[in-house]
């Protein structure tokens, strides 16, 4: 969908400026200021998206395949010869939510770009099991941030969600409509998964995953993206409850509608297709080959599809493949940011490398997209006494701020005052230079 032509970096090439002011970010990067930005939309210069921040968060129970065992008619061979999962993490804790799991995650990020959240322009939550169905998650998350300057909103693309939310946020950095993006993967499929359906719930986890993209004058970033989706195959993954064409009842519920359901050997043949196919889609985008590739980041479902795909159909070698789907299982739309957060910790990406992220999930949906890595990635220094106490007063003040406009409501909601007696924006202004003119009744008729 997307094409590279914002990209002109080379190959393993050190990261260079085009001009522009640039203000430096503290992990050594650099991003265009608002009025460079502008100047570049003007001029038609362009500009690139790269992801500065970083951040996972899974909860702290784990749920191991022989604890399964005791659940299901499965055992630990099984699962890990189907799909090579052997633990995951599991939402236990009631106020373990998709959307705090997704705060954790997202302050990560911040910290590690030295963002406050004050400059995020909009924050794109991909999720599958979000908090509800409206309001959004994303809005959730923005309130606990003190995201005060962000527009947000929820993505549903299920395992391919967040590939679909960079795609996104690319587009609206380079049409200099938003300077930091920031995207979210967060699930808690654990509240959807049915617990006795051992096709099931022996494959997912819970956890979350954040990135902070950001406008920059550096070549590379997200250089390319290819979302695909194929409605035909909707029923093969699906909850079938609870929206709008079978609402809730105690029907949908004694009938456990409201599960998760799977053809599995459909998603699996389906994934194995689509997951070579938009690799490669990709990289021709990109100007890339396979042997460009340094690291694939692939959707972490179950390792034969890795295998099959990214590894025998596309002949990427294993060392080039990051998994880390044992110790998570599926965590959905999280699975890649998370893998690609430990293959950052694990020293696999450096600035200059080629990335692909590839996923597929229900919908049917797929996405991929390819970036040129460009800034560094060396273990970040502890934070000193002040930047922690700013951090720390950030978070308060925001949690502070919620509190006082919630109360604030209440007051309004409590007020003998008409909502419609609201005087029209700069009315009382214009009344103040001009009180004639303020006087003059509205639809009068000659
Ligand atoms: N433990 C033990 N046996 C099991 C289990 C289990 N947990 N699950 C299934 N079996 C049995 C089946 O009943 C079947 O038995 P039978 O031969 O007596 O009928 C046998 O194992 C083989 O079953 P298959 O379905 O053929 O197993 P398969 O090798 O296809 O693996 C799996 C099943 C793991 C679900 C695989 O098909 C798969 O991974 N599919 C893709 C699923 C996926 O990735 N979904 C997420 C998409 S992302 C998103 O949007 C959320």
């Amino acid at each position: 969908m997307a094409d590279d032509s914002a990209n002109g970096s080379d190959r393993h090439g050190s990261a260079h400026s085009e001009g522009g002011l640039k203000v430096p970010y503290s992990n050594g990067h650099a991003a265009v200021s608002a009025s460079t930005r502008a100047a570049w939309t003007a001029n038609g210069q362009r500009h690139y998206a790269q992801i500065i921040g970083w951040g996972f968060q899974v909860p702290d129970k784990v749920i191991t395949n022989k604890d399964l065992e005791a659940i299901v008619d499965t055992s630990d061979e099984w699962i890990r010869d189907r799909t090579g999962i052997e633990e995951r993490h599991v939402a236990a804790d009631p106020r373990e939510t998709t959307a705090t799991l997704a705060v954790a995650a997202a302050r990560k990020a911040l910290d590690v770009a030295d963002i406050p959240p004050s400059k995020i322009d909009l924050i794109i939550c991909s999720t599958s099991s979000p908090e509800y169905i409206f309001p959004s998650t994303a809005c959730i998350v923005q309130d606990m941030l003190g995201a005060t300057n962000a527009g947000a909103f929820d993505l549903s693309a299920a395992c391919s969600g967040f590939v679909y939310a960079l795609s996104l946020a690319r587009g609206q950095i380079l049409a200099g409509d938003a300077e930091y993006v920031l995207v979210l993967g967060s699930e808690t499929l654990s509240r959807i998964v049915d617990w006795t359906d051992r096709n099931t719930c022996v494959l997912f986890g819970d956890g979350a995953g954040a990135v902070l993209v950001a406008a920059s004058d550096v070549p590379g970033g997200i250089m390319a993206t290819e979302l695909g989706s194929d409605g035909s195959g909707a029923a093969t993954l699906i909850v079938p409850a609870g929206g709008s064409a079978m609402p809730p009842s105690l029907e949908t519920v004694s009938s456990g509608s409201h599960y998760i359901k799977m053809d599995g050997k459909a998603v699996f043949r389906f994934a194995v297709r689509v997951m070579a196919e938009a690799t490669e889609k990709v990289l021709a985008r990109a100007g890339l080959t396979t042997d460009d590739v340094d690291l694939v980041v692939p959707h972490q479902a179950n390792v034969r599809i890795i295998q099959n795909s990214v590894l025998r159909q596309l002949r990427i070698p294993e060392e080039k493949v990051f998994v880390n789907l044992q110790k998570y299982g599926n965590t959905s739309t999280a699975s890649i940011p998370i893998a690609l957060c430990e293959a950052i910790d694990e020293g696999k990406v450096k600035p200059g490398d080629n990335l692909v992220f590839v996923g597929f999930g229900a919908g049917l949906t797929w996405a991929a997209c390819a970036v040129q890595w460009s800034v560094p990635v060396g273990k970040k220094s502890t934070p000193n006494w002040w930047q922690s106490t700013r951090r720390q007063a950030t978070y308060q003040a925001a949690a502070a701020r919620s509190m006082w406009k919630k109360a604030v409501r209440r007051v309004y909601d409590l007020l003998p005052n008409d909502p419609e007696s609201v005087p029209p924006r700069g009315a009382a202004d214009a009344k103040a230079r001009s009180p004639s003119r303020g006087d003059v009744p509205v639809n009068t008729k000659e």
